[in-house]
């Protein structure tokens, strides 16, 4: 039996470790945190965070060889390899402010585990780290004068939130980079043994430590790329008649660029693309290429001006003016399926509007609580209300913010009965029927696509 430690229970460190812990019942799994009211949730029958498929997986391994706690140093003392999956944010602060990877969070795991271990340790790097954090984890760690020695290893995740569980069984790659030194190629093969268990050979990918913590920041800089580079066609198309869902179709046909991730939007969202493009940005710039910091960079201004650039078109259609009028915001989540709400683009649009006057009722069928602890210092200017009908009631407006498929559902005449007229919808998500709801009597403004109004020009 090995004993396996993750260090930081959150939307990593949990579903990673339950399907771990799942395929390895051979394996002791504990996930530690030093949050206690996570750890309790953990435990509990209400986890921490809202994953299709996560439950069943906990419950299967939970209690069998599946733990959660808050006693990080006795679990590091026991373990023989270490995950830490610890958040890394953007630094707001000193050297690198607004753009470097804050590493404290990181940095004081490792101090803790060289303060209580007393084996010799596997340490993985789960979390997304600059390139060659890992030298710098490699010298604090075997920096010891008790004979202890650290192989650090990097194996970034790939999962996507919503489909978390899905990504972990059946996943594209696994990345597992380590020294080319005898003991870094055991440690490689060591944390390759585990996925092993039901990820296939070939789905498994081993280089050097710098290559891998590297393509972690850029599979997402590429991720994130095609959504800038798809809603900077779908301006284009708006101003053309050109249709962004017949564009990207007859452009993602081509092989070579394949069809996914090009789904025009409001602008991308999650606690990563941003802060892992910032990351690179600040690297490129580190090593002097002014040039390539630039050009990443533009992929974050682009979403910037995507946001910003939908509550414009909302105000314009609006004769101008939003003060007073209360607009529903369907979603409030960065992406369906998923309860996060970090750096959403649907809380950028409700600022937007609040900031127009607007009267902002948000609805979401998951992430009402985190949105509630994202918006705290305006949370008398908004109302949080779980029933999207509710929501919609009086209103001038409804913007699509998150792609949920019951959003799709509703019954579009009935709310359209309830609301102020003219009644607008703007669907930043282009997945509703906007010929339908244009029959019913809204003016439709989707991405990308010309609207569909009843005005007369
Ligand atoms: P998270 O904020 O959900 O979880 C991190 C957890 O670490 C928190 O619960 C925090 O309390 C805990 N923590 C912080 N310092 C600690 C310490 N010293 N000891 C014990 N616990 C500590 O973050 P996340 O979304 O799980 O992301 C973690 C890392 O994984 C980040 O580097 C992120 O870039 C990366 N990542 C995230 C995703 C994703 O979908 N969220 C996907 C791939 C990679
Ligand atoms: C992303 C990557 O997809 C994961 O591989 C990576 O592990 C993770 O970041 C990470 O490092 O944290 P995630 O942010 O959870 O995963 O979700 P995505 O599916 O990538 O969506 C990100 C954002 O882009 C969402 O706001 C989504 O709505 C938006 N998006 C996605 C679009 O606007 N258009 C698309 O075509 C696809």
């Amino acid at each position: 039996m090995t004993n396996i430690l993750c260090i930081g229970a959150g939307y990593v460190g949990g579903p990673t470790m339950a399907v771990i812990a799942k395929h390895c019942p051979q394996h002791r799994i504990d996930v530690v945190d030093i949050d206690e009211k996570k750890i309790a949730a953990w435990q509990s029958d209400n986890l921490p965070i809202y994953e299709p498929g996560l439950k069943e997986v906990v419950l299967s391994a939970r209690g069998r060889n599946l733990f959660f706690s808050t006693d990080i140093n006795e679990h590091i003392s026991q373990a023989d390899i270490i995950f830490v999956s610890v958040n890394t944010p953007t630094k707001n602060f000193g050297r690198g402010a607004g753009k470097a990877a804050d590493l404290q969070f990181w940095e004081k795991t490792a101090r803790q585990i060289i303060e209580n271990s007393t084996t010799s340790k596997i340490v993985v790097e789960k979390s997304t780290l600059p390139v060659r954090t890992a030298e710098a984890m490699e010298r604090i760690l075997n920096s010891n004068n008790r004979g202890l020695f650290f192989d650090v290893i990097s194996n970034p995740e790939f999962l996507a939130e919503g489909t978390a569980i899905e990504d972990m069984e059946n996943p594209d790659r696994v990345l597992i980079g380590g020294r080319e030194t005898p003991s870094g190629q055991r440690a490689v093969q060591a944390i390759v043994d585990i996925y092993a268990k039901w990820v296939p050979q070939e789905c498994i990918i081993t280089t050097n430590l710098w290559s891998s913590e590297l393509s972690k920041l850029v599979a997402n800089a590429f991720l994130a790329q095609r959504i800038s580079s798809i809603n900077a066609i779908a301006n284009l198309c708006e101003k053309t008649e050109a249709d962004i869902s017949e564009v990207a179709h007859a452009v993602g046909t081509d092989s070579r660029v394949g069809p996914d991730f090009l789904r025009a939007s409001v602008g991308f969202g999650g606690s990563c693309f941003k802060k892992d493009i910032l990351n690179l940005v600040y690297l490129c710039d580190h090593f002097g290429l002014p040039e390539v910091s630039v050009y990443w960079e533009q992929v974050i201004k682009m979403n910037e001006y995507q946001m910003a650039n939908f509550v414009s078109k909302m105000v314009a259609a609006m004769f101008n003016t939003v003060a007073g009028k209360r607009i529903a915001l369907f979603g409030a989540a960065f992406k369906a399926n998923t309860s996060d709400t970090r750096e959403s683009a649907a809380l950028s649009v409700c600022r937007s509007l609040l900031d127009e006057h607007a009267q902002v009722v948000i609805t979401d069928p998951y992430a009402l609580e985190n949105a509630r602890a994202d918006l705290i210092d305006v949370i008398e200017q908004v109302i949080f209300e779980p029933d999207p009908y509710a929501a919609a009631q009086g209103a001038h407006a409804i913007a699509v913010l998150t792609e949920w498929p019951q959003y799709v559902e509703l019954d579009y005449q009935s709310i359209y009965d309830e609301m102020i007229h003219p009644s607008f919808i703007f669907d930043g998500r282009n997945i509703l029927n906007h010929k339908k709801l244009h029959n019913i009597g809204f003016n439709v403004y989707p991405i990308g696509k010309p609207p569909k109004t009843h005005f007369t020009r």
